[in-house]
């Protein structure tokens, strides 16, 4: 995919550099589109949808960590919209493909297509996932976008050397990952009792892996709350941003490369970058990144 990304990220960042007085939200002029536009083509929905699912996607994430369990309205409403749109859009591909019918080659037909030991997923199952992937494969990268951006835009001597030397947006960018963590934890259900640091954790106790954390342990990373693109590339790409073990993220390669032409992008079509007012953060107590990011250029 990496020619389409790439013409997409010049695009979006041509849009966004043309804004009325050179100045705008970064998350929602770079941030999410770029995300949000791969999504719908792996998902086989129209890019101008992009609208809808820009308001569905924050609040789903938010239900990772609801108080008590519970969603509130917004978080509900985004669901129900979400299921009212996919439902039928996941329904009327299946069907195609059963008629016969050629299906367009993307994600969607895979995942109704695909088949192990002879079974296939149900449609509720890829409706499932379509939902997981939604939030998973955008949000996040989203929120690596910014976080990476604010850090250039906060520090002129970091963005001064990678103009000077583009090569280094590959290092600014995992460094963000590990200091950064855009998804800061995640929980888990022990399904045994576990013994860890002398702290006895009964089975089927919900805890919370801190990959955020991780990231961030003096025992492991030198200065860890210094942002250097001086660490070794090998030991930095270590880092947990991307989680651990089976469920290590199947999106990293792709963040990774979403990211990178984006950086290397803003920097080359929008060098004096600054900051313009008060940043937002994202409400989600899991996630770390703005969800306003106001920024300017010109002169
Ligand atoms: C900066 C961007 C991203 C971050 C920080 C991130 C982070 C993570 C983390 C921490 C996990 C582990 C979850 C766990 O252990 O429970 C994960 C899993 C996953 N991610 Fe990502 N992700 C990103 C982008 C993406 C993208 C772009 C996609 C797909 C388009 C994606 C798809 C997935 C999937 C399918 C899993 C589940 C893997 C499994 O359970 O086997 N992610 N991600």
């Amino acid at each position: 995919m990496r020619g389409d990304i790439e013409a997409l990220v010049k695009e979006v960042v041509t849009e966004f550099a043309a804004s009325k007085g050179s100045e705008g939200d970064l998350i929602r002029g770079v941030g999410m589109p770029i995300p949000l536009t791969i999504m719908c083509w792996l998902l086989g929905t129209p890019v101008s949808d992009i609208e809808k699912f820009r308001q569905w996607v924050l609040p789903m994430a938010e239900a990772v960590s609801a108080v008590d369990g519970r969603m509130g309205d917004v978080t509900a409403q985004a669901y129900k919209s979400f299921g009212e749109y996919f439902w039928p859009h996941v329904k009327t591909r299946a069907a195609l493909i059963e008629s016969g019918a050629e299906a367009p080659d993307d994600m969607l037909t895979r995942l109704l297509t695909v088949e192990r030991d002879g079974q296939k997923l149900t449609q509720e199952d890829v409706m499932g996932f379509c939902q997981f992937l939604m939030v998973a494969g955008s949000a996040t990268t989203t929120l690596l976008i910014g976080n990476v951006m604010g850090r250039i835009i906060d520090d002129p001597a970091l963005a001064a050397r990678l103009i000077a030397d583009p090569s280094l947006i590959e290092i600014a960018v995992e460094e963000s990952l590990r200091i950064d963590a855009p998804v800061h934890g995640l929980f888990r259900t022990n399904d045994e009792p576990v013994c860890m640091q002398g702290v006895d954790i009964p089975v089927d106790s919900k805890v919370l892996a801190l990959f955020g954390s991780a990231n961030l342990d003096p025992n492991v990373w030198e200065n860890p709350e210094e942002f250097s693109l001086e660490r070794d590339p090998v030991q930095l790409r270590k880092h947990f941003a991307f989680g651990v073990g089976i469920h290590y993220c199947l999106g990293a390669p792709l963040a990774r490369m979403e990211a990178q032409l984006a950086v290397q992008e803003m920097l080359a079509r929008l060098p004096n970058v600054q900051s313009n007012g008060e940043r937002h953060l994202v409400k989600a107590a899991v996630l770390k990144g703005f969800e306003v990011l106001p920024v300017k250029w010109g002169n």
